[in-house]
């Protein structure tokens, strides 16, 4: 069976530590939400816990630019390049991911549209988590009190968005029928021919041609 790679091994290493570190995040932050944890010991542990998370998610991306700066760059203009067939599979996606016909969807490129606006909200929601979480913890005391209130609402608010996306990614990846290779190629970095092709045609044939060119040199 035709294979095609989709995720190198730097991609998929650094996607599940991002995951990982996600949701050290994630549980830590809703903990400092619960009315007995703030104050105290638990409390001081459990904010050194989410900045220490901090650290690894503006340090990861960070290295991984440092190394990987073209497809960085690619990754951030992919996701922002946006055309007519975008539309369209805004369009057509409700009916298809309840089990529409197929033959709706437009041809996608290496992402879809969903996964465009999936990026969107983390490389945006990823610059207000650390705008805000770099005032609230090094200049606190020093900006005026509404600033510092500011920050922990759009602080709080984008998390919201953000789970709500992550959420959205999950089930779609782990559960959607229409999905099925998704998960194992986020382990072992390939997608059969037949799923690039349904889901990521345009991509599917950008890799194809590639191939020929390079065969018929
Ligand atoms: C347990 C948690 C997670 C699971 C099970 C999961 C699952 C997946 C799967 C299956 C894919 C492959 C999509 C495809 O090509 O069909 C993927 C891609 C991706 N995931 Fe996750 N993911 C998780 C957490 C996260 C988190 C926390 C983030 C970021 C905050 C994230 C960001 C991405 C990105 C950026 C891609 C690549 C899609 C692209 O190129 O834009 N994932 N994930």
């Amino acid at each position: 069976m035709e294979m095609i790679e989709r995720y190198t091994r730097a991609a998929r290493w650094f996607h599940w530590l991002i995951a990982i570190v996600f949701f050290e995040m994630a549980l830590s932050g809703l903990l400092i939400f619960l009315p007995w944890v703030p104050s105290g010991t638990i409390g001081m542990w459990t904010r050194l816990i989410h900045r220490i998370g901090a650290v690894f998610l503006v340090g990861a991306p960070a290295i991984f630019m440092l190394f990987a700066w073209q497809r960085s760059w690619d990754f951030i203009k992919e996701a922002f390049t946006w055309g007519k067939e975008d539309l369209e599979w805004l369009r057509a996606a409700p009916g298809y991911y309840f089990g529409g016909d197929p033959r709706m969807m437009p041809p996608q490129g290496y992402i879809n549209t969903g996964m465009k606006l999936y990026r969107i909200s983390i490389i945006l929601g990823g610059g207000v988590f650390l705008i805000t979480g770099f005032i609230m913890t090094f200049l606190r005391g020093i900006v005026p009190p509404a600033v510092f209130q500011w920050c922990l609402v759009l602080h709080d608010v984008t998390f919201i968005v953000a789970i709500g996306m992550f959420l959205l990614h999950f089930q779609l990846g782990v559960f959607h029928p229409r999905m099925d290779e998704s998960l194992l190629s986020m382990f072992d970095g390939k997608v059969s021919g037949v799923y690039a092709k349904s889901h990521h045609g345009k991509w599917y044939d950008g890799v194809n041609n590639r191939d020929d060119d390079n065969s018929s040199e």
